[in-house]
């Protein structure tokens, strides 16, 4: 088992959190309320920013499932945060056709302008930046997401850097 699953303790759900699982657990039938793992772990990311270890297990108790399954699946899907990101998660796509139509490009040139590595956070906490696998949208190459929503395409840099700007002013 891996080791922050193995130390994790159950974080506590609030009553809201609680009521939300219920809400996705009953789309199912009652001997499969696991289906619901993946929209309780959004749940989680969407009130905490991420999905910690103790919050897999958390969802793992709920759902009366192994904690290592629940982790298999936060770490299956890269819309799943396994640490704190920032304000803006950038996931650029470099899977084989935007990697030939300029997504390791487009990758490195966010790095260089926001100055981090891949999967790395700017010091003011505002931008993430992470290579992605295909977003479904290979036409468009580049592509990339804003925050597991918004898609963005045929992302040059003049167009990252419009973007960046944008987000940046948003933030102001
Ligand atoms: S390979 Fe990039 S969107 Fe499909």
């Amino acid at each position: 088992m891996n080791a922050a699953v193995a130390s994790a303790a159950a974080a506590p759900l609030s009553d809201a959190t609680r009521a939300r699982f219920a809400r996705e657990v009953a789309k199912y039938p009652a001997d499969q309320k696991q289906s619901a793992v993946m929209a309780c772990l959004s749940i989680v990311q969407q009130e905490q920013g991420w999905v910690s270890p103790d919050s897999e297990l958390a969802v793992a108790e709920y759902l009366g499932m192994p904690a290592m399954a629940v982790h298999e699946v936060t770490t299956f899907y890269n819309m799943y945060n396994q640490k704190p990101v920032g304000r803006f998660k950038l996931n650029v796509c470099t899977n084989a056709p935007c990697m030939f139509a300029g997504g390791p490009q487009a990758l490195d040139h966010l790095c260089s302008q926001l100055g981090v590595e891949p999967y790395g956070t700017t010091a003011d906490g505002q931008f993430t930046v992470q290579p992605s696998e295909c977003l479904g949208a290979c036409g468009d190459a580049p592509v990339m997401l804003v925050n597991d929503r918004h898609m963005c395409s045929f992302m040059s840099n003049d167009k990252l850097d419009q973007l960046v700007d944008g987000l940046r002013r948003a933030e102001d």
